[in-house]
């Protein structure tokens, strides 16, 4: 088990120094992101990729489906987009959180581990509500970034922003 986890440690260190090298094509999404991509971003979180099922839909970690595992407050984290990015491509095994990406696992893109090394370490993979392309992703970060992460705790002026007018789940803050 330990030796398990330190191996995943490794390779999910060995994952982030590659996944710097692209952190300049990813990166440059951020500074672009319009309102309608926000937008976008934000359906495709409640609705396609439904993260907010176990991130709960201000993303704190109040998971909206109690069946569901525990999803970590977004609000909250100090992830650089890369590695944002990185996680919702790749996942986390052994932890409820899915991966996204199509070809996550079939080629070694995810931390340079293939479905068979996953197998062989014990480890599992959530399936994903669904998978999402590239550009999707990158809506989704565009989103976070914008509405939930380092944004503090939701509030009834944060809701009314992020659902645009004083929707029932806002009036309940
Ligand atoms: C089936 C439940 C589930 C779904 C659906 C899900 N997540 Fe997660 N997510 C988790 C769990 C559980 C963790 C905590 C992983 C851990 O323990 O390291 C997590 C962790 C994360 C993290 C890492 C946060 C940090 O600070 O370490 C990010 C980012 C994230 N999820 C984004 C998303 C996004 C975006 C979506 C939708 C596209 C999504 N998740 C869908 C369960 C889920």
């Amino acid at each position: 088990m330990g030796d398990t986890n330190r191996t995943f440690a490794r390779r999910l260190w060995l994952g982030a120094l590659t996944a710097g090298a692209v952190m300049l094509t990813s990166g440059a999404f951020a500074q672009n992101a319009s309102p309608d991509d926000v937008a976008a971003g934000f359906r495709i979180f409640r609705q396609k990729g439904n993260c907010q099922t176990c991130h709960g839909w201000a993303g704190d970690g109040v998971k909206m489906d109690t069946q569901m595992p525990d999803g970590a407050n977004l609000r909250e984290t100090d992830m650089d987009r890369d590695s944002l990015v990185t996680t919702i491509k790749c996942g986390r095994p052994d932890t409820g959180m899915p991966a996204f990406d199509k070809l996550a696992y079939s080629d070694g893109r995810c931390y340079g581990m293939k479905k068979a090394d996953l197998d062989k370490s014990g480890m599992t993979m959530t399936d994903p509500p669904a998978t999402l392309t590239d550009r999707e992703i990158n809506l989704v970060a565009d989103f976070l970034y914008a509405k939930i992460i380092g944004k503090g705790p939701m509030d009834k002026a944060k809701c009314i922003d992020l659902f645009g007018s004083e929707v029932p789940t806002c009036k309940q803050l």
